[in-house]
């Protein structure tokens, strides 16, 4: 027999704008290094987190993404050092175990940080290969971590449980007698997604999660992920390069470049009617899977070295709509028609002529995420 668990989440009913807040990141400032040579990899950035979310981060690599999350949890490696901000984690007393209230994670000594980490945000990085230890089972990893946080558990509920958590992402109990070099790439970031969730966290941090994997395999963990987060109802912080993968799966999307973010809309506004025209850029540098066909057009150049920014917007020696304004006066985050839209652009403030690329009209407020593509869930394939 299972020993009892805490109740089960329901999904939000609400729509995720009305949901509340669960994590809220604001005016996060974060350097590497010190003084003269410090390096400002975040500046200013305000995140929130509703509960039931499915937030996009985007942005080329090397714009902040992963520093603005691994700030946010408390896990950022040195030289890295938060500068200013405040991070809040809403939590919810689902267990007995489980943190209360609001907890301030910049201010969190390292025993409060224990019980929020991975039983309340846990976090799936890029190589599961590498968080896996080589040298024990899947199910000694699990066992490990059930000990620890499931004092309650016997032997045998541990091992149901694991094999339950297993069974969620699609791999057989079977596997929990295997080493992570007998697993293919994805069983190891199927088993990492498992064991994210096996204490049922109430925000999962994904940093670039399926970037190691091929396409098809790839796109089969995504659909089970938010297969189990509508099921669990847990919000999540998806961090990719790849905006076309957000545009299917976020309910909203931050775009950051150089450190800011410069674009937040819901992902159907961002999708069909980008802003800001770095976003415009990163949408165009894949073929579209729905609508018409139109030409692939990249950005030119490549992300700035944070040492030395351009003047201005930082985006200016890049930007094929860049003004003399653009080179001056650094633009801010500012809001725009339709709920939760904010983009730092001045081609969206005072006068200027807005292209019409930029000057689409909103989707219906009903579009929700544009269509998945990926082959049926009940024809997957375990890879
Ligand atoms: N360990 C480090 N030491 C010094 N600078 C770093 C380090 N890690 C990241 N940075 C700086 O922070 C910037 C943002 O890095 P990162 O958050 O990893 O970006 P992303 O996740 O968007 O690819 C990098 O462009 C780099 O300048
Ligand atoms: S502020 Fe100017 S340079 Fe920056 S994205 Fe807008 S138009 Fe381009
Ligand atoms: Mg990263």
């Amino acid at each position: 027999m299972m020993a009892p668990e805490a109740p089960a989440r329901t999904p939000s009913a609400k729509p995720a704008q009305l949901a509340e807040p669960v994590l809220e990141i604001r005016g996060l400032c974060v350097d590497y290094g010190y003084g003269a040579d410090a390096v400002s990899a975040v500046v200013d950035c305000d995140l929130v987190l509703r509960r039931g979310e499915v937030m996009g981060l985007a942005g080329e690599s090397g714009s902040g993404k992963s520093t603005l999350a691994m700030a946010a949890i408390r896990l950022l490696r040195s030289p890295g050092v938060i500068t200013a901000g405040e991070v809040l984690f809403h939590s919810r007393p689902f267990s007995e175990e489980g943190p209360r209230g609001t907890i301030d994670m910049l201010a969190a000594n390292d025993s409060v940080l224990r019980t929020v980490r991975w039983s309340e945000i846990s976090v799936v990085l890029q190589s599961a290969l590498n968080a896996l230890n080589p040298v024990i089972t899947i199910g000694a990893q699990f066992d490990d971590l059930l000990r620890v946080h499931r004092p309650s558990f016997s032997n045998r509920d541990r091992w149901n449980r694991s094999a339950e958590l297993l069974d969620m992402v699609g791999m057989t109990a079977d596997r929990l007698r295997s080493y992570p070099h007998e697993l293919s790439g994805g069983m190891c970031q199927r088993a990492m997604i498992a064991m994210a969730l096996a204490l049922e966290p109430q925000v999962i941090l994904l940093d670039e999660p399926t970037t190691a994997l091929d396409v098809v395999t790839q796109r089969e963990i995504l659909e089970e992920l938010m297969g189990l987060r509508d099921q669990l109802g847990f919000a999540a912080l998806f961090i990719t390069h790849d905006l076309s993968l957000l545009v299917e799966l976020a309910d909203e999307i931050a775009v950051m470049y150089a450190g800011r973010v410069m674009e937040r809309a819901p992902a159907a506004s961002l999708f069909h009617a980008p802003r800001l025209p770095y976003t415009y850029g990163l949408l165009n540098c894949f073929p579209p899977m729905h609508g018409p066909r139109r030409p692939m057009e990249g950005i030119p150049g490549s992300p700035p070295d944070l040492r030395v920014l351009p003047t201005g917007c930082a985006f200016h020696p890049r930007c094929r709509w860049a003004m003399e304004r653009c080179r001056q006066e650094r633009p801010v985050l500012r809001p725009l028609g339709g709920p939760n839209r904010e983009v730092a652009c001045w081609l969206h403030a005072g006068d200027a002529t807005i292209p019409r690329e930029l000057a689409h009209p909103e989707p219906p407020a009903a579009a929700g995420r544009p269509a998945a593509t990926g082959p049926a869930r009940a024809a997957r394939a375990r890879r």
